[in-house]
């Protein structure tokens, strides 16, 4: 990958990022001069991940093995990145799970965690990471959401709640911390091309989008002059499946 120039100096903590969008997004910033920090809970992929990032883009590229869903690790994530790097420009938040079933059967643990790591994960990253953002006087926040945050369907109570849930939250947030020149806003995929919620990766999948194209709007968003926030942005496949 070529290093273009745009982002060096800036550290972006990228949650969720040892595969999927998550990689795709670290990848992104890393080829673009950010110093990128990913974080989940498999310590194996994260370190696969940093070494293939490293690899690619000869960026600087480190993990921490964090549970978003937890807020005590959600703060050590933000500490780390102010620690290691110097400070946290930018916080993608992207680390979700998605569970799959019909309403009467989704279970305890199902709920628990889809709140947990979709909404609760980004309530804990967002809050940790203000204080620092303010003090340096600017910060992006990109949460990544869900078409299936506004348009729900059957099976899928849970992720559907979380996802319109951080929909509210972006907005909320993004209303409360603009003045301090902190910027927040989501982006709202359609289907993605990744191994999302137990998906098949060996299916035909071509009309999907693929984790670069969510990464690519990301970047692109990060690219806005100061004076503009696109708040919400909508991510199609642009010929799905009829
Ligand atoms: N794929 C789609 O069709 C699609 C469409 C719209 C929106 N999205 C959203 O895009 C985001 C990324 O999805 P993806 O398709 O890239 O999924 P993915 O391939 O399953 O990757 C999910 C990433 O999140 C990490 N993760 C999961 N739970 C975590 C937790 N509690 N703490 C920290 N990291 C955690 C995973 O690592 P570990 O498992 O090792 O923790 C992995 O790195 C999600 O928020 C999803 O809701 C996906």
């Amino acid at each position: 990958m070529t290093n273009v120039p745009g982002f060096e100096g800036r550290t972006a903590v990228v949650t969720g990022g040892s595969r999927g969008i998550g990689f795709a997004t670290a990848a992104a910033l890393s080829s673009v001069g950010a110093s990128v920090l990913i974080c989940g809970r498999s310590e194996d992929a994260l370190v696969d991940a940093v070494d293939q990032l490293r690899t690619a883009t000869g960026g600087m590229v480190a993990s921490a093995r964090v549970d978003v869903g937890d807020p005590e690790q959600a703060r050590r994530l933000v500490r780390t990145a102010v620690d290691d790097f110097g400070g946290l420009d930018i916080l993608i938040n992207n680390a979700g799970v998605g569970r799959f079933a019909p309403f009467a059967d989704l279970t305890d643990e199902d709920w628990k965690e889809t709140l947990d790591t979709n909404l609760s994960g980004v309530f804990y990253c967002c809050r940790a990471a203000i204080p620092v953002m303010r003090s340096r006087g600017h910060g992006w926040i990109i949460n990544v959401s869900s078409l299936a945050g506004q348009h729900p369907f059957a099976g899928g109570a849970a992720y559907c709640a979380s996802k319109a849930a951080v929909n509210a939250l972006t907005e909320s947030l993004m209303q409360e911390v603009r003045q301090d020149r902190i910027r927040v806003s989501c982006v709202l995929p359609g289907s993605v091309d990744t191994r999302f919620g137990g998906s098949d990766p060996e299916r035909e999948a071509s009309w999907k989008l693929a984790a670069a194209d969510v990464a690519q709007t990301i970047v692109d968003l990060l690219r806005h002059p100061p004076r503009s926030l696109p708040s919400r942005v909508e991510l199609r496949p642009a010929m799905p499946k009829k």
